[in-house]
């Protein structure tokens, strides 16, 4: 009876305290084997390293928070959390996750190597590039406005990375097989949508939304979803295919979010309703019913939207990992470690 009234007790405290959500305090130490303070005994300044680094990266490029997002994100929904976008190389020398089309633009990599190195120097052998990146998204979330939240950690790195499992939507992917994207790796439909708030940082090449603005379909040559003076603003920023130099036009971007480029706020949501959405994905999550009034409540409720979206990142982070004598400690980030 009175252990079970300090439990109570702990997990009360736990849920008050912190904004990670009572059913992750009830589930620490269990669910996929992660947990928060993982590093706590083997390796104490862990995390702070990884601040540390990230933050000095953030000082010289305040562009840089989506990077680590972004590529978080890209290492979950492909096999799981298990840094198998970082690997250059496999024991099968197959092409890499990271030659995959739908990376390309990934960015920061060279802030997880500072990471990693800093770490092998601390304390060799023990923190995981898997981890490394789910520390590093958690930086980027604090250094873009949101308060900081605790990561469950303890994941293992892969030995393997296929540019063939790279299935990740694009945005023209049909918005049902979207869904069902997330779907077949646990995230709901309004995860979808609260996770999607991420694109209210960071940046997209042209070519990812160019056909909007020029070629969208047989009948019409701009998507009719736009805002005409969302899309006259566009198409300044990208001018018609062909009539910019090659290599200028494969690196123009844009920001996602004209407003607030630099914070992770749910301005996203108001653009969206306004037809200012950069990628036809982000669009549909307006215009179809099964996720439009999840966006209205989004764009209601900046407190709302914060709370869910560090859940679904943190949930997010429990995909497929590999734990316990799964996978490796990887000594360098960017390839296996030798048998
Ligand atoms: C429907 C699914 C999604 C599609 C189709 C999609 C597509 C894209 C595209 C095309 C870009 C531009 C990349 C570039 O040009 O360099 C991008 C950037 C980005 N995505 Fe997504 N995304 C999706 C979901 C997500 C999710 C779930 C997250 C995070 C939780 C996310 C976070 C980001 C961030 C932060 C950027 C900016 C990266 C940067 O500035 O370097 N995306 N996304």
């Amino acid at each position: 009876m009175e252990m079970s009234l300090a439990t109570i007790i702990f997990t009360f405290m736990l849920c008050t305290i912190f904004i990670v959500p009572c059913s992750e305090a009830v589930e620490k130490g269990q669910g996929n084997g992660l947990h928060v303070g993982f590093y706590g005994l083997r390796c104490p300044n862990a995390e702070q390293i990884v601040a540390d680094v990230v933050s000095k990266a953030v000082e010289a490029d305040q562009k840089l928070p989506a990077a680590f997002i972004r590529l978080f994100s890209h290492d979950c929904f492909v096999k799981g959390c298990d840094a198998s976008i970082l690997l250059d190389t496999t024991p099968s020398h197959e092409p890499v996750e990271m030659q995959s089309p739908a990376n390309f633009g990934i960015r920061g990599l060279e802030v997880i190597d500072e990471i990693k190195a800093r770490l092998e120097a601390e304390c060799p052998e023990t923190v995981s590039c898997a981890d490394i990146l789910a520390f590093a998204a958690r930086e980027a979330v604090v250094l873009s406005g949101l308060p900081r939240h605790k990561v469950p950690a303890g994941r293992r790195d892969s030995r393997t990375s296929r540019a063939t499992d790279v299935t990740l939507p694009a945005p023209a992917t049909p918005f049902d097989e979207i869904i069902d994207y997330f779907g077949r790796r646990g995230m709901s439909s309004d995860e979808m949508v609260v996770l999607s708030g991420a694109h209210s940082i960071g940046a997209a090449h042209c070519s990812f939304f160019d056909y909007r603005l020029y070629n969208y379909d047989q009948t019409q040559a701009q998507d009719p979803a736009l805002d005409l003076f969302y899309a006259a603003d566009l198409s300044q920023q990208c001018p018609a295919p062909n009539t910019l130099p090659e290599a200028e036009a494969k690196n123009r971007v844009v920001d996602f979010d004209p407003i607030t480029p630099l914070f992770l706020d749910n301005q996203y949501y108001a653009n969206l309703m306004q037809g200012k959405a950069l990628l036809q994905s982000d669009q549909a999550l307006v215009t179809d019913p099964r996720t439009s009034a999840m966006v209205m409540k989004m764009a209601a409720s900046a407190d709302s939207w914060t709370r869910r979206f560090v859940r679904a990142m943190i949930k997010m982070g429990r995909i497929n990992v590999l734990t316990g004598e799964h996978g490796e400690i990887r000594k360098n980030c960017r390839a296996f470690n030798s048998l």
